[in-house]
């Protein structure tokens, strides 16, 4: 709890154009998720983001890219704090104390390190190794009650809540332990070219993913070319993959259920289908890109938004950096 609300925290790495993927998995969940009964937190976690090589102009300007796709895709900074997660050191500071708090074998068996490991075999830096707890500061620090995550973060975030829970037992009600919060039926956007795959910004073929900024015509002619079947028949099945994406792509950004996106498609060709479907995508994008080019060119604005909530941020932060800092024995600050 803070100031009498319940706490709420995420993040995203700024490791490229975020897909549609990322939108209907995360970013459309915050939106939804109400800054009245929340003090909601968004970090753009760059920290996190040197586990992997990166190229400083390149991670500069994704960040400040997914920082203003954040607003415009509707999370409002008066109400939200949106911030980097590098402006506020107390993420290090808290991460350091966390790391001798947290075993070599707890860390060793987190599926997101073996699976980075792999992919970086000539990288595997302790950074990467020790990645869950600067994570765990994250959301520790700012008390979260409620952590919206895809599914991929469920193993971070219940070794956060193993890390709290270790804290507390030692020196009493220290963190708030959070609990995973997974969204509504969780929309997980597969390729468009091999459906059984999830859509990737990484994927070599450009036609599987959508990017959030995309043009509205590459946009309709990625939904053209998308993969699904020769039986023609629209039905949300696990054995036709391809059309149960693309239903699930349109019930995600239209809010419908899948009986009514059924109900609406019946009879139709798939050539249709894949119309009304890039059409309704078009339709949800077209607002944020809008938003997302007047924030380009609006960079008082942004700026301010920047310094204001990286304030707000590290005023929460401290706040309970101290007292942890207090609890493990560090003297006290002479003012
Ligand atoms: N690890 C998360 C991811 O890769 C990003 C992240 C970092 C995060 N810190 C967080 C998510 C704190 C939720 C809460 O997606």
């Amino acid at each position: 709890m803070l100031d009498g609300k319940k706490s709420l925290f995420s993040g995203m790495q700024a490791t490229g154009t975020i897909t549609l993927g990322n939108y209907l998995g995360a970013l459309k969940n915050w939106v939804e998720l109400d800054s009245e009964e929340y003090q909601c937190f968004y970090s753009v976690v760059d920290l996190h983001s040197i586990t992997v090589r990166q190229d400083p102009a390149e991670l500069r300007k994704r960040a400040r890219n997914l920082l203003m796709l954040y607003i415009a895709a509707g999370l409002d900074p008066e109400k939200n704090c949106i911030y980097y997660q590098s402006h506020v050191s107390a993420h290090t500071e808290l991460a350091w104390i966390l790391n001798c708090f947290t075993y070599m074998g707890e860390l060793n068996r987190m599926t997101q390190f073996k699976d980075k490991s792999a992919k970086h075999a000539d990288n595997i830096n302790a950074g990467l190794f020790t990645y869950p707890c600067l994570m765990a500061a994250d959301i520790l620090l700012y008390q979260a009650d409620v952590v919206p995550v895809g599914i991929d973060q469920k193993q971070h975030l219940e070794l956060t809540r193993d890390i709290a829970e270790r804290f507390n037992n030692i020196y009493g009600e220290v963190f708030t332990v959070p609990e995973v919060y997974l969204g509504k039926v969780g929309t997980k956007v597969m390729s468009l070219q091999e459906p059984t795959k999830k859509m990737s910004k990484s994927d070599e073929n450009a036609n599987a993913h959508i990017l959030l900024l995309d043009e509205p015509d590459v946009i309709m002619r990625k939904f053209k070319k998308a993969v699904t079947d020769s039986d023609g028949e629209i039905a949300y099945r696990e054995d036709k993959p391809g059309i149960k994406n693309l239903i699930d792509i349109y019930c995600g950004v239209t809010n419908s259920t899948v009986e009514q996106a059924l109900k609406e498609f019946e009879g139709l060709g798939y050539g249709v289908l894949k119309e009304r479907v890039g059409e309704a995508v078009v339709a949800e994008l077209k607002p944020i890109q809008d938003k997302f080019y007047d924030l380009s060119k609006n960079k008082d604005y942004v700026d301010k938004v920047i310094k204001e909530n990286a304030e707000k941020a590290g005023y929460y932060a401290n706040k309970t950096l101290r007292k942890v800092q207090k609890k493990v024995g560090f003297p006290e600050r002479v003012r």
